[in-house]
């Protein structure tokens, strides 16, 4: 069997991402880190954040993911998408929000957009779990 382009499969943005995921890589410096395992594949990402601003701003975001090409590319554009945002706004963030800025992705792998989406949030949780703890 031929292997299937990924350029037949995925728009060109999420390729893109893809062959050059933008901030991927452990941070040293992170405040703190989500890691959130997708049970319908069993894929993960960590996803790491700097904060500023006196805790409410998303400074830096980078993510290790392993998973499928439209796992990473998300992980990928959610790093860019959330970087600047208040805490509140990256939380607002829906998974179809990410996928639509991926050009969109192919039914079956909508789900692999629930990634990123639930990383952003429990990272955001953990953060905020670990400041009322030192309250
Ligand atoms: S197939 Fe697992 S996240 Fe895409």
């Amino acid at each position: 069997m031929a292997p299937q382009s990924l350029s037949g499969y995925y728009s060109s943005t999420l390729v893109d991402h893809f062959e050059h995921p933008r901030n991927a890589g452990a941070m040293d410096d992170a405040d703190v880190e989500g890691f959130v395992t997708n049970t319908v594949c069993g894929d993960s990402m960590r996803l790491f954040l700097r904060i500023a601003d006196g805790g409410e701003r998303i400074a830096a975001a980078s993510f290790l993911t392993s998973g499928c090409p439209a796992s990473i590319a998300t992980s990928s554009v959610s790093t860019e998408m959330i970087t600047g945002l208040t805490l509140d706004e990256a939380e607002a963030i829906t998974r179809q929000q990410f996928a639509e800025a991926l050009g969109g992705l192919p039914k079956s792998k909508v789900h692999c957009s629930v990634l990123a989406q639930a990383a952003v949030r429990n990272a955001i949780s953990e953060w905020r779990a670990g400041r009322a703890d030192s309250m």
